[in-house]
């Protein structure tokens, strides 16, 4: 099969690393990719808003599949546009992507189908919303509506800081995210990532994982992207996600199917593990940044056999494999993400990196000038290590990044830490 990956980040190098395995795969192809992802398939440079043109790349090159790695093109409805066209899309339509474009549409849907969440309101003007904050009591948590790039996202102690950010939500700094702002009671327990692949009909388990969203060590700073990730996430136990599939995932899976937008694609659902079980914080439609970097090494069906069956309605028969490893890894970032970095300074001993046992060094905002690697973004690496447990993925991973030469990075020092207190015991 010849396949079109669209993306350019560390989660898309961690797919074509896999893609490029598959017994499938004849011709691999990203848009735009970078230079990790160059060097296992064909970088292109498509305009990916421009669906005319990708279809009109899908055609010329006998694309069989396209696979979308993040999330604005599925928002922009580029699998619609693509299955218009003939062409097989792994990913959700616009209609059903709603899930991730819209937290009132989530929350919506998890009142109309019993799936457990936090309780909420929705206003389009500052002062209801003030009103009920106050009502409410903190901590509370205030949200842009739409999609912010994971900034729109207010997690207050006090009624003084969710009452700034009502403010500052509607003052027209996130444009269209920014016309509405959904508050929701502050959730307790542990935070985990579940994945799930659906194909309208049928959903079947992923993996877990679990994120580090703050940007500096002990979970502290602003929110980032994602500074680091490890699978499994021991919090999900199989009676957690026994439970994730049936109160959470089947649900949803089942409701938009009713509603006629089923979803076909990758299921993110960011989790709050309280005592009453596991709650819906919020769905991705897309794979986890940098969670893919840690669910990929650990899969050892093939990926794209798990992608067309998604595709084609045939999930039912489909019962993935994994690794019994543990997978660690760790972003490694410019200086001043997730604020303003300076570009282009360069990277030294990838090499040596990739060299220790069980690590694969996944690039994400990086270039190639002369032959050399250069900074070109907030997270540029994720550097990523596979062994028996956590402890050893982590040891592995953390050596490689003391090899890799670039004094303008940084990255945290402390991953993997909730699920190593465990492994301690
Ligand atoms: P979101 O973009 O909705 O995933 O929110 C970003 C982060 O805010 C989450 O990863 C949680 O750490 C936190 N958060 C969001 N909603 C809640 C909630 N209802 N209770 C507690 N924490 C939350
Ligand atoms: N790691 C968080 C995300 O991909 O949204």
């Amino acid at each position: 099969m010849n396949i079109l990956l669209l993306g350019s980040g560390g989660r898309e190098h961690a797919l074509a690393w896999s893609i490029a395995k598959s017994r499938h795969t004849k011709k691999l192809f990203i848009a735009p990719g970078n230079p990790g992802t160059a060097e296992i398939g064909s970088n292109i440079s498509l305009d990916v808003t421009d669906h005319p043109a990708v279809i009109a790349f899908c055609h010329e090159n006998a694309i069989d599949l396209v696979v979308v790695g993040p999330e604005a093109p599925l928002v922009a409805g580029i699998v619609d546009d693509l299955s218009e066209a003939g062409i097989p899309a792994f990913g959700p339509r616009k209609a059903p992507a709603q899930l991730e474009g819209s937290k009132s549409f989530t929350k919506a849907l998890c009142d109309e189908f019993n799936i457990p969440t936090a309780a909420y309101a929705r206003f389009t003007e500052a002062e209801p919303a003030l009103h009920y904050i106050r009502a409410r009591g903190a901590p509370i948590v205030v949200k842009a509506d739409g999609l912010a790039a994971g900034k729109g996202v207010v997690v207050a102690e006090t009624i003084a800081e969710a009452e700034n950010a009502i403010r500052m939500i509607f003052s027209g700094q996130f444009g269209a995210a920014g016309a509405a702002v959904v508050i929701e009671d502050f959730l307790t327990g542990e935070e985990a990532s579940f994945f799930a692949l659906s194909d309208g009909e049928t959903a079947i388990a992923l993996a877990s994982a679990q994120d580090h969203k703050r940007v500096f060590d002990g979970d502290t700073g602003p929110n980032t992207g994602g500074m680091g990730a490890y699978s499994p996430a021991p919090v999900v136990t199989p009676e957690i996600a026994d439970r994730v599939m049936r109160e959470i995932i089947n649900p949803t899976v089942a409701g938009l199917k009713a509603r006629g937008t089923p979803y076909q694609g990758v299921l993110y659902a960011g989790l709050m593990i309280g005592k009453d079980g596991p709650k819906l914080i919020e769905y991705n439609a897309r794979f986890g940044d940098p969670e893919c970097q840690v669910l990929m090494p650990r899969l050892e069906s093939d990926v794209v056999e798990l992608l067309m069956a998604t595709v084609e309605g045939r999930l039912a028969t489909q019962q993935p494999v994994w690794r019994d490893d543990a997978a660690l890894t760790v972003v490694m970032a410019a200086r001043g993400y997730p604020g303003n970095v300076e570009k282009g300074s360069r990277i030294r001993n990838i090499d040596a990196a990739n060299a220790i046992e069980g690590v694969t060094v996944f690039h994400a905002g990086t270039r190639e000038v002369d032959g050399e690697i250069v900074a070109n973004g907030g997270r540029v690496l994720t550097v990523t290590a596979i062994a028996p447990t956590i402890r050893k993925a982590r040891a592995h991973a953390y050596e490689a990044v003391n090899k890799i030469d670039w004094p303008e990075g940084f990255s945290r020092t402390d991953i993997g830490w909730r699920a190593i207190a465990r492994e301690n015991g």
